[in-house]
């Protein structure tokens, strides 16, 4: 029996598990080496963390390894991280297909470059009919400007009258997301010891439970996935609703309309 499920015997897994791994040239620094080795480093905590998530039954895993920000950092950097990703997909896709991990990729992969475009492509038809685990990859992805992508794919449909601007509702607006089809994250890690999203999935947000971690992310690991898991297993969603039972629902909810009565949803 694995550390996860000693620690999480029972239900509460999330279903979407996101992270920002951050940390990596603080690693390096911290152990006297160049960038480039912290994120090598941070490619073995990649693998270490998908294993885990596969282990203990969370069905989505989005992990934020580039952002659209990202390209502002030195070339080298930039080559290295580019290179890191190359390798990544190429040595891991015979374990990836073994282990039933479909992968997807959002983000302006057209950045890449025409070789890692067509990469990234190619493994995510080569693993198109794994069903176990899904493994989404954030490449230079920027939430702000999948925002304004879709806002610009909403007025061109209205502008074709595909699309009846009255109608338009959230569920309806998150099909031009590029996220479309998948869940949104009940969970989002970010290591390190900061405390912001970054520009990480803002509208998939809305509801997820967020756990900031001091371990920079070289370091992540199964124990601390499994630790972020009982966090989140000890908060309670509401969904902006209130729980079945609280003291003001009791006061709310005496002698008023049923309709009128707060609803106990709870995921
Ligand atoms: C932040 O560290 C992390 C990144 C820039 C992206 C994450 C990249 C990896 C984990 C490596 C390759 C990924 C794959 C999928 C093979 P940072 O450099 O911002 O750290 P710092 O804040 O300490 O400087």
């Amino acid at each position: 029996m694995g550390i996860i499920d000693r620690q999480l015997p029972e239900a509460g897994i999330p279903r979407h598990v996101a992270i920002i791994m951050d940390g990596n040239g603080r690693w390096a620094s911290r152990h006297g080496l160049p960038r480039a080795a912290g994120h090598r480093e941070g490619a073995r905590a990649v693998r270490r963390t998908i294993e885990a998530a596969i282990e203990c039954g969370i069905e989505w895993m989005t992990l934020f390894a580039f952002s659209s920000e990202n390209w502002r950092r030195p070339k080298d950097e930039v080559a290295d991280l580019t290179f890191l990703l190359r390798h990544y997909l190429r040595s891991a896709i015979d374990e990836l297909c073994a282990r039933g991990v479909r992968l997807r990729v959002i983000g302006e992969r057209d950045r890449f470059g025409p070789s890692l475009r067509d990469e990234l492509a190619s493994a995510e038809i080569r693993t198109s009919s794994n069903t176990k685990f899904n493994l989404v990859m954030a490449l230079s992805y920027g939430s702000r400007a999948e925002l304004v992508q879709a806002a610009r794919r909403v007025a061109e449909a209205v502008r074709m009258q595909e699309l009846d601007s009255a109608q338009l509702d959230e569920a309806a607006f998150a099909a031009y997301l590029t996220t479309t089809g998948m869940p949104d994250p009940d969970l989002i890690i970010r290591t390190s010891g900061e405390k912001r999203l970054s520009n990480f999935l803002l509208w998939q947000a809305a509801y997820a439970e967020l756990v900031f971690v001091e371990t920079l992310w070289p370091d992540f690991d199964a124990p601390h996935l499994a630790a972020a898991l009982v966090e989140y297993r000890q908060r309670e969603r509401r969904f902006g609703v209130r729980p079945v039972g609280s003291a003001d629902q009791a006061r709310d909810n005496s002698g008023s309309n049923p309709e009128d009565q707060t609803v106990g949803i709870r995921r």
